[in-house]
């Protein structure tokens, strides 16, 4: 099995920089209980790469419930095992007070793409993601960096961030992966009921619907978002939060639909938030 290095600090990841002049860096930032749609990314890392570097830190500051942080779900041992079948070659796994010392005082922000969806719904997630990941780019020195679509939104505030800020990393778009019936994989889905588990399969069903609509030649944002949203419903458990259709590139609300959009949504079930969206050109 291959063996990596960990790091928990970054005087570490620096020593493992400066013995290894020279090679491409890919690096994959993950909060861990890492799964399938996780190691994609580190696949794909691994293959474009002379060196891979995986994080795992679950970011404090980009929860902006108290509890959600307390009960994101954990396992560095799991992590750990799973990692060591990819030939990476570094886990970064720093405890808060490295990456957020007493007096940390700075915060990255992308405005406007952020006023939408999951930055409407979760007010001052998107900074806690855009700072994580400044430092985390600015420790890992990558030259590319691997997202999945899955988070659709902050993969596109990632770019912007990057982009604005002349960050001299390549952001690379994996798809979401998914469990046979459909349900993107997601660490939250630990903490589903095996009922809540199978019921949370609409949602990539209700996508669907919404799809087959459109390509059925429906432009009508409202109706399709009523259709997505009755056949979510058809689900005892979930508890719509929002479904949407949006510019996939800036994300503004259509009303309208044409080019590339992109339909997202989150819901609850039970005490546990699930998002998931696709892309679609018209
Ligand atoms: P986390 O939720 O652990 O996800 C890490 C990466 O895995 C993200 O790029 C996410 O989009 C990707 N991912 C998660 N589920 C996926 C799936 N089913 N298929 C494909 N990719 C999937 O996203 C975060 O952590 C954090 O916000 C982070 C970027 C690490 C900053 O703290």
């Amino acid at each position: 099995m291959p063996n990596h290095k960990i790091a928990k600090t970054i005087s570490c990841v620096r020593d493992f920089q400066n013995q290894n002049p020279g090679k491409s860096i890919g690096f994959v930032p993950t909060m861990g209980y890492l799964h399938e749609g996780h190691l994609s990314l580190v696949k794909r890392a691994v293959k474009e790469n002379d060196l891979v570097i995986v994080s795992i830190f679950v970011n404090p500051k980009q929860f902006n419930q108290g509890n959600d942080f307390i009960n994101y779900p954990r396992s560095v041992k799991t992590d750990l095992e799973l990692l060591s079948q990819y030939p990476i070659d570094l886990v970064f796994m720093p405890e808060n007070n490295e990456i957020y010392p007493t007096d940390f005082s700075s915060k990255v922000k992308v405005d406007k793409i952020t006023d939408y969806l999951e930055g409407h719904f979760r007010p001052g997630h998107f900074e806690g993601v855009t700072t994580v990941l400044a430092k985390l780019f600015n420790i890992a020195r990558p030259h590319r960096a691997y997202f999945g679509q899955k988070d659709a939104q902050q993969l596109i505030v990632i770019k912007k961030m990057v982009a604005d800020l002349n960050f001299d990393i390549e952001i690379i778009a994996c798809p979401t992966i998914r469990e046979k019936n459909g349900l993107a994989m997601s660490s939250r889905n630990a903490r589903l009921s095996a009922n809540e588990r199978d019921e949370a399969k609409i949602l990539f069903q209700a996508l669907m619907k919404g799809k087959e609509s459109i390509l059925k030649g429906e432009r009508n944002s409202g109706k399709i978002e009523a259709l997505i949203e009755k056949t979510i419903q058809e689900s005892h458990s979930a508890e719509i939060e929002y479904v949407s259709l949006n510019d996939a590139v800036n994300l503004a609300p259509l009303t309208e639909i044409q080019g590339e959009i992109l339909i997202s949504l989150a819901v609850n079930f039970g005490e546990v938030r699930l998002i998931d969206n696709i892309l679609l050109k018209t």
